[in-house]
């Protein structure tokens, strides 16, 4: 392999092959809930109770799930290969860390995480939360929120991924649809700043699909450990 510094953007559909639902395909979490109410700023401040549950639903589900062959597969990329393996994820579960990833950057949030209000304090949370949840900072209730970037909001860690997107020479998007940005505009930044090969690899063509010079259709858990072992080759 030649690649010396390789961004990996993953979405909801490298996750599905373990059990959890995406957001957009047809039985997805924008099926079952109006994002507007669970997922904006305005939504929390409308309702906290529904979109605590929301969160708490979501990760209790976390205990219920495993990370699979397309997870345990980039892990090995990172431990096996001589380039920097950098993971950009938009999900929210801890599944890329249960495989072995270590390098990775969760620019949607952690369902693991909550954050104080008050002062911006980021907490590792197992449990439930709810509007009653003392802040273990300044003893407050109400001032935690789940540590994940609502709509509207600017995701997280964007200069780094901004230059590692600018220096790397291979990139790969992986069970993303390509509706939401800043991440679906990732690959038109690579090929406007570089000259990095691209790789799509989902179940379908993304909305974005003609702008990578490489495409692989199929299940995240097939197709990944494929294009893993073609790289380590
Ligand atoms: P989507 O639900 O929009 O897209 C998931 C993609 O994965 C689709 O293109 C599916 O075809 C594909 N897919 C489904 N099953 C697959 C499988 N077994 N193997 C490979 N691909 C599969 O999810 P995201 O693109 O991740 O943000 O959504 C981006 C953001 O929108 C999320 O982070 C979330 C959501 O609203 C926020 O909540 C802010």
């Amino acid at each position: 392999m030649t690649y010396k510094r390789i961004v990996i953007l993953t979405g909801a559909g490298i996750s599905a092959d373990s059990g959890v639902d995406t957001f957009r395909d047809p039985d997805g979490v924008w099926s079952q809930y109006d994002w507007q109410e669970v997922a904006t700023p305005e939504g929390f401040a409308r309702n906290p109770v529904l979109v605590h549950d929301f969160y708490n639903m979501r990760r209790a589900g976390l205990a219920e799930v495993a990370p699979n062959a397309a997870h345990t597969a980039l892990a090995r990329l990172e431990r096996d290969s001589h380039a920097e393996v950098l993971i950009v994820t938009q999900n929210v579960d801890d599944l890329h860390e249960r495989a072995g990833t270590t390098n990775i950057i969760h620019m949607h949030g952690e369902m693991k995480k909550v954050r104080s209000q008050c002062d911006g304090h980021v907490l590792a949370w197992h449990t439930d939360l709810s509007v009653d949840t003392p802040c273990p900072q300044c003893g407050e209730p109400g001032c935690l929120r789940p540590h994940v970037v609502w709509f509207g909001e600017m995701p997280f860690s964007m200069d780094r991924i901004g230059r590692a997107l600018a220096e790397c020479d291979l990139f790969v998007s992986i069970g993303t649809s390509g509706n939401v940005y800043p991440a679906a505009g990732f690959v038109a930044e690579v090929r406007a700043k570089g000259h990095a090969h691209t790789v799509e690899i989902n179940l379908e063509p993304s909305e974005g699909h003609s702008l990578f010079a490489e495409t692989a259709y199929g299940r995240a858990a097939e197709t990944v450990p494929q294009f893993v072992d073609r790289l380590l080759r």
